[in-house]
C-alpha cells in the first residue's frame, strides 16, 4: 500500500533494538484517514469472503479494527484481553502468548459470547514481529469453531519471524507493508 509506505518513510523512525516506531500517526497518535484508507485496503483484499466479524487485541489493533470495520458492513469488533493471571474462570477462550519482544507470557482471552461457528472472521492487527500475538487470535478462532478468512497487517516486520510461520500454517496473510529491511542510518526497505 503505497500510500502507508510513503507515511512511514516521511514519519516513522528506526529506533535501537530493531523497533520501527510509528506512534504519530498508528499507535499513539491515530491518523484517522490514514486509518480510512487502511480499512478500504483490508476491504478490496478480503472482498467476498464473506467477513461477518473482526477479531483484534488490545491495545494498538483496536482503532485500526473499528475504522476499518466501517468497509465490512459495520462487522462488529471483539478484540482480545491481555490477562495476566495464570487461572482464568468461566467462558472464555484462551490462548498463551510468549511475547519475545517484551520478555513476558501473558493470556489473551474472548468471551464465548461473542466468537463462535457462525462467525467468519478477519484477524487485524497493527503490526506483526515474531508472530506470538497473532498465532494465540487463530489458537481462540479455531477452539470457538469460527471460520478465518485471514489476518491483515498493517506493518509485517520481514525479518522476523512471524510471516513465515503463519503462512506455513495455511493462513491468509496480508500485510499492507513488509518492512524488509531497517537500520538508523540507511531507515526502511521494503520488500517488492
Ligand atoms: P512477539 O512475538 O515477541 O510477541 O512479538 P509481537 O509481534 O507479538 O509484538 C509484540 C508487541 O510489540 C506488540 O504490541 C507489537 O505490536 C509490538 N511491536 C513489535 N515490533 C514493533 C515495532 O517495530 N514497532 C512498534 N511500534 N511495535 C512493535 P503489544 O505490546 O502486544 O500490544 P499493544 O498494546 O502495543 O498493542
Ligand atoms: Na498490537
Ligand atoms: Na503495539
Amino acid at each position: 500500500m503505497e500510500l502507508l509506505k510513503q507515511r512511514i518513510r516521511r514519519d516513522g523512525q528506526v529506533m535501537a533494538g530493531n523497533v520501527l516506531k510509528v506512534d504519530s500517526f498508528l499507535n499513539h497518535q491515530m491518523d484517522i484517514r490514514l486509518f480510512g484508507e487502511i480499512g478500504k485496503e483490508f476491504r478490496r483484499r478480503f472482498e467476498g469472503c464473506g467477513i461477518n466479524k473482526i477479531l483484534t487485541i488490545e491495545a494498538s489493533g483496536i482503532g485500526i479494527a473499528c475504522i476499518a470495520a466501517q468497509y465490512f458492513d459495520d462487522a462488529p469488533v471483539v478484540f482480545a484481553k491481555k490477562n495476566p493471571t495464570k487461572n482464568i474462570a468461566g467462558e472464555v477462550y484462551t490462548s498463551k502468548v510468549e511475547s519475545f519482544t517484551h520478555g513476558r507470557v501473558y493470556n489473551v482471552i474472548v468471551s464465548k459470547r461473542f466468537l463462535g461457528p457462525e462467525d467468519r472472521v478477519l484477524i487485524i492487527d497493527d503490526f506483526l514481529a515474531n508472530g506470538c500475538a497473532l498465532m494465540g487470535l487463530i489458537d481462540i478462532v479455531r477452539a470457538s469453531g469460527a471460520e478465518l478468512a485471514g489476518a491483515g497487517i498493517v506493518i509485517e516486520k520481514g525479518f522476523q519471524e512471524g510471516g513465515r510461520i503463519i503462512r506455513g500454517m495455511g493462513v491468509r496473510l496480508e500485510s499492507l507493508a513488509i518492512v524488509e529491511s531497517m537500520s538508523e542510518e540507511g531507515g526502511v526497505v521494503f520488500r517488492g
